[in-house]
């Protein structure tokens, strides 16, 4: 194969959550639930929600200085802004041009992906490759969203299980031997229909009968994406292991998709990993979707956990269906 002229690796990363938090108590009040159902079966205490007039671009902008400021580049460096969300705030114009001009991101290009709770780890893939072809030399990745406006907050199934963040990385070249060392990305779309927004798109428009149905919000059947997740969680971390020729026991920190506790015990145990290893915190976002990876990454930098070398596992799953995975070294000096 044909040496890659560059190596492409995470240069700077933050994160943003709202400052509200809403406790599996206060949902109790809303929906038949209790504290005790949300942790167990989900592992979710509470989950941060974005105030009124606070879209996603918002949290996104905020997340996004601090990765600049992290990697020391300017938002002029920037050349292409890559925004994974399922919360856009409007469907046109993308949430990453409403981004690039609130960064003040001048020379950039931008577009949304939309990969749902993979999107984070899709984002990244197409940012390396940019950077491994010489194409640009600064690529922004944000993963956010403001799930809390898609939810039906009736619907004690799916109410209490999503919360609102932002996570962002400036994506550029590394050191040869650090960075992203593989990626591994799939999908099943016949799987469309276990977690969707039905209305809204060019399928079904929105009308006063559609908004009577509560279609607007998202459904999911549980119980079919939990099969899902358990079965391909752990099978992307293997594949992308493969591709670049570490065993399981490699893997320093696995970082999953923070959707169900259960989902990422079961991944963990299929790869060996102990329980020290994977960054969990479930408990006080709930399932942010596209940020979930971005934001778990952020706070364990933050918290100074990773050390240079480190080899990372990213590994996500969502709605399409759709998954993905990272191995990466990480590449920045620790923070402790
Ligand atoms: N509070 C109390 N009871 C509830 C609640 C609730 N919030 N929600 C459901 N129940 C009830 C059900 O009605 C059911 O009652 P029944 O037995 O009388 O019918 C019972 O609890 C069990 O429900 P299950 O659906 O079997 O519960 P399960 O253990 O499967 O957990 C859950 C449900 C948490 C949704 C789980 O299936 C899951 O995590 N699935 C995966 C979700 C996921 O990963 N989504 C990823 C989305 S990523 C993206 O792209 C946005």
């Amino acid at each position: 194969m044909q040496a890659k002229p560059y190596n492409a690796g995470i240069r700077g990363i933050g994160y943003y959550v709202p400052e509200r938090i809403m406790t599996n108590a206060e949902l109790a009040k809303l929906v038949d639930t209790s504290d005790e159902w949300i942790r167990t079966r989900t592992g979710i205490a509470e989950r941060h929600i974005a105030g009124e007039g606070e879209a996603v671009t918002d949290l996104a902008l905020r997340a996004s200085e601090r990765a600049l400021a992290d990697a020391g580049v300017s938002a002029e460096d920037i050349d292409l802004i890559i925004f994974a969300t399922l919360t856009p705030d409007r469907i046109i114009p993308s949430a990453a041009c409403t981004l690039q001009d609130a960064l003040g991101a001048k020379r950039a290009a931008a577009f949304d992906l939309s990969a749902a709770c993979s999107g984070f780890v899709y984002g990244l893939s197409v940012a390396s490759a940019f950077i491994q072809q010489g194409v640009y030399q600064n690529v922004l990745v944000i993963g956010a969203e403001v799930l809390s406006r898609f939810v039906d907050w009736e619907d004690r199934t799916t109410c209490v299980l999503f919360g609102d963040g932002a996570g962002a990385a400036v994506v550029g070249r590394v050191p040869e031997g650090e960075g992203f060392l593989a990626f591994d990305l799939g999908s099943d779309g016949s799987g469309g229909d276990a977690l969707d927004i039905p209305a809204g798109g060019s399928r079904l428009p929105v009308t006063g009968e559609v908004l009577a149905e509560h279609k607007q919000f998202i459904h999911m059947d549980g119980k079919a994406v939990f099969r899902f997740a358990v079965k391909v969680l752990g099978q992307t971390v293997e594949e992308s292991l493969k591709k670049c020729d570490l065993a399981p026991s490699a893997i320093d920190w696995l970082v999953p998709h923070q959707a169900n506790q259960r989902i990422i015990d079961s991944a963990a145990t299929r790869l060996g990993t102990p329980p020290e290893k994977v960054v969990i915190n479930i408990e006080r976002y709930g399932n942010m979707s596209a940020a979930s990876i971005p934001v778990a990454l952020a706070e364990s930098y933050e918290a100074g956990k990773f050390r240079r070398g480190d080899v990372i596992a990213l590994a996500g799953f969502g709605a399409g269906l759709t998954w993905g995975s990272c191995i990466m070294k990480w590449s920045k000096e620790d923070k402790s």
